[in-house]
């Protein structure tokens, strides 16, 4: 590789000091890890937004493509400041978020997919990237859009985000704002888990990031209705 020209390829990066992993305990009883990973996780995690390519259910196509190449812009130096959260239930992915920062000031929430369904896994996962946001990065807001009703309900409605003028860097949608201020007045509500991760835990969760088969991935999507669309 020509280092040189790839020196100019590269987009510049800012400090961001580390998220520190948390543990929340679902309805179900399972404990769900959420932690930060680095660009070398970004290869296994594709194998897991692959299957959603081709599931317009739910949006999950459009947010599989989009995560998909924004993880890979991450890994191969295309795509600046982002960070990304991955949510394991005994080592198994269930769930991933990216944002990307903007400036000291601001971050861009790009996307939230689950994996496992109906435990509100993704209303876990980006709450939790708020938080890394809000009070690990320091950011005066997020701004926030979605690409499904789903996303909408979730975030819009349950944070009571602030409409914003502009654009969104998602395809130029509305943008919504989390201030600091609506963050700390929603985070008993929203915003759960504990520290530090019990040991064992841990070591099951960072010892591999373990990906469902691609028949599970969208047995776990598309539930019932799987049948129906094939
Ligand atoms: C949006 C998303 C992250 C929310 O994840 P979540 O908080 O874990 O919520 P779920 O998707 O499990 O459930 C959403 C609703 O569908 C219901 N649901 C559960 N399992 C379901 C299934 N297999 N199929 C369809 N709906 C299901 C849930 O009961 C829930 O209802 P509720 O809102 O009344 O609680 C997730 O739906 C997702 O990844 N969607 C596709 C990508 C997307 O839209 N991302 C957000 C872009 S803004």
């Amino acid at each position: 590789m020509d280092m040189e020209v790839e020196s100019y390829l590269r987009p510049p990066e800012m400090y961001m000091p580390p998220y520190p992993a948390k543990v929340v305990t679902l309805a179900t009883g399972g404990k769900l890890v959420i932690r930060q990973v680095t660009r070398d996780a970004v290869p296994t995690l594709l194998q897991a937004v692959k299957p959603t390519l081709e599931v317009p259910r739910d949006f999950y196509d459009i947010v599989g493509a989009r995560l998909y190449a924004e993880l890979l812009g991450w890994y191969r130096h295309r795509v600046r400041d982002e960070f990304c959260l991955v949510g394991q239930i005994d080592g198994l992915l269930v769930g991933i978020v990216n944002t990307r920062s903007f400036s000291p000031e601001v971050d861009i929430s790009l996307h939230t997919l689950a994996i496992e369904r109906g435990l509100r896994i993704g209303a876990h996962l980006f709450a939790a990237k708020m938080e890394y946001s809000i009070e690990y990065l320091g950011r005066k807001e997020v701004l926030i859009t979605a690409e499904s009703p789903i996303g909408f309900r979730r975030w819009m409605i349950e944070y009571g985000l602030e409409k914003r003028e502009g654009q969104h860097e998602l395809g130029g949608a509305t943008p919504f704002a989390l201030t600091r201020d609506l963050y700390f007045r929603s985070k008993d509500r929203l915003v759960a888990g504990e520290r530090p991760v019990p040991a064992d835990i841990m070591k099951v969760a960072e010892r591999e990031i373990m990906i469902a088969s691609e028949e599970d991935i969208l047995e776990k999507i598309l539930g019932a209705k799987r049948k129906v669309i094939q």
